[in-house]
């Protein structure tokens, strides 16, 4: 703050002022200000929204409202954003019951979850170190973005394991229902769980052994796309071989996947975690972990072909580079 001078700083609590007021849509005629001459403070916007709202405002916010942070703190290349404190919405008390038809998509959840009651599931997790997967990303994504596509980790996620099921076919099977027979299915069409404004949703990727993994971001960009627009289709929700889940997303980190018949496999990922963990050297490093929860469908599916799969996986996305060897 040394360099702030009193000018600079009066500038700046006005507005900050100004943005909690019009972000937060109140009224200064309705704050009683308890500055010097009644003047209000950024203090009083936020106890008189904690009023309004219920919300309690703990007292870090304001210090991190008050003080923008310095130019040595903030990462280089970034000027200082001022704004309004996350805003955490109260908890709504409904009053009455409420019943109502089950529609749509929640319909079919029904349906497919039942008929994957039958399934008699099995679980496998592990812990895959993600540190270089990490850095490849960061190297490749201003070249993806140059071509307009997002580029996440789901599509190296998606890429590892069609590589893996080339070698593990029967995790890309199917049973009928008699369960006399098993198809091994020849095109890999992976499926993505998809939090969507009409629910979950499960669009699959086509033929995802056919494609390399700016291929796929491209392809998930648009799958993204339809999903919030609400226009995912039978051809997209159709025709799924395997599915990966990845809960991390949104912050999760250890799931128990419910398999969607008549597949015979699903993987579900945490989120990537900094975290203490040893080198080959002994030595402690900082690692980016992820967690991975499979199910599989042990009627077709051992622990031992499960964990060879997953180790392939694992050391794909632990040794990005190893992909290219297998990548037609
Ligand atoms: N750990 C940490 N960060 C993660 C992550 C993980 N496991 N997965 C994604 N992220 C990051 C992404 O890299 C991205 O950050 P970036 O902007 O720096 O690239 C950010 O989180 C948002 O990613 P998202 O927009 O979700 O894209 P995605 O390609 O990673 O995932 C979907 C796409 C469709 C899987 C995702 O949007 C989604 O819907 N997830 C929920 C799935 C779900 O509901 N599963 C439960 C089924 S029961």
């Amino acid at each position: 703050m040394a360099a702030v001078t009193r000018g600079s700083f009066a500038v700046f609590r006005q507005l900050v002022r100004k943005r909690l007021t019009s972000f937060y849509n109140i009224k200064l005629s309705e704050v009683v200000g308890s500055g010097r001459d009644g003047r209000i403070l950024k203090e009083d916007i936020l106890n008189f929204l904690a009023k309004q709202t219920g919300a309690i405002i703990p007292p870090t916010l304001f210090q991190e409202i008050q003080t923008p942070p310095s130019a040595a703190a903030r990462p280089a290349g970034t000027t200082a954003v001022i704004g309004p404190p996350p805003f955490t919405p109260k908890p709504v008390f409904a009053g009455k019951d409420i019943t109502e038809p089950l529609k749509g998509f929640h319909r079919a959840m029904v349906k497919t979850m039942t008929a994957a009651l039958k399934i008699p599931h099995f679980g496998y997790c592990d812990e895959v170190d993600l540190s270089r997967l990490v850095a490849l990303r960061a190297e490749l994504r201003p070249a993806a973005e140059g071509r307009g596509v997002r580029l996440s980790y789901m599509p190296f996620f998606i890429k590892a394991a069609s590589l893996g099921l080339l070698h593990f076919p029967i995790l890309n099977s199917s049973l009928d229902e008699s369960c006399q027979n098993i198809t091994y299915k020849a095109a890999h069409n992976i499926g993505l769980a998809m939090d969507t404004a009409q629910g979950l949703l499960v669009p699959n990727l086509k033929n995802v052994q056919q494609l390399s993994v700016f291929d796929i971001a491209q392809e998930l960009t648009r799958l993204q796309a339809l999903g919030t627009a609400g226009q995912l289709g039978t051809h997209e929700l159709s025709g799924g071989t395997f599915t990966l889940s990845n809960i991390g997303s949104i912050g999760g980190t250890y799931t128990k996947p419910v398999i969607l018949p008549p597949e015979v496999a699903i993987g579900a990922l945490g989120k990537i975690q900094v975290v203490p963990r040893f080198d080959a050297g002994g030595q402690l490093v900082r690692a980016h972990i992820m967690n991975v929860s499979w199910s599989a469908d042990h009627r077709v599916i051992d622990g031992a072909t499960m964990s060879r799969f997953s180790n392939r996986w694992r050391e794909y996305l632990e040794n990005p580079a190893s992909m290219l060897l297998d990548l037609k």
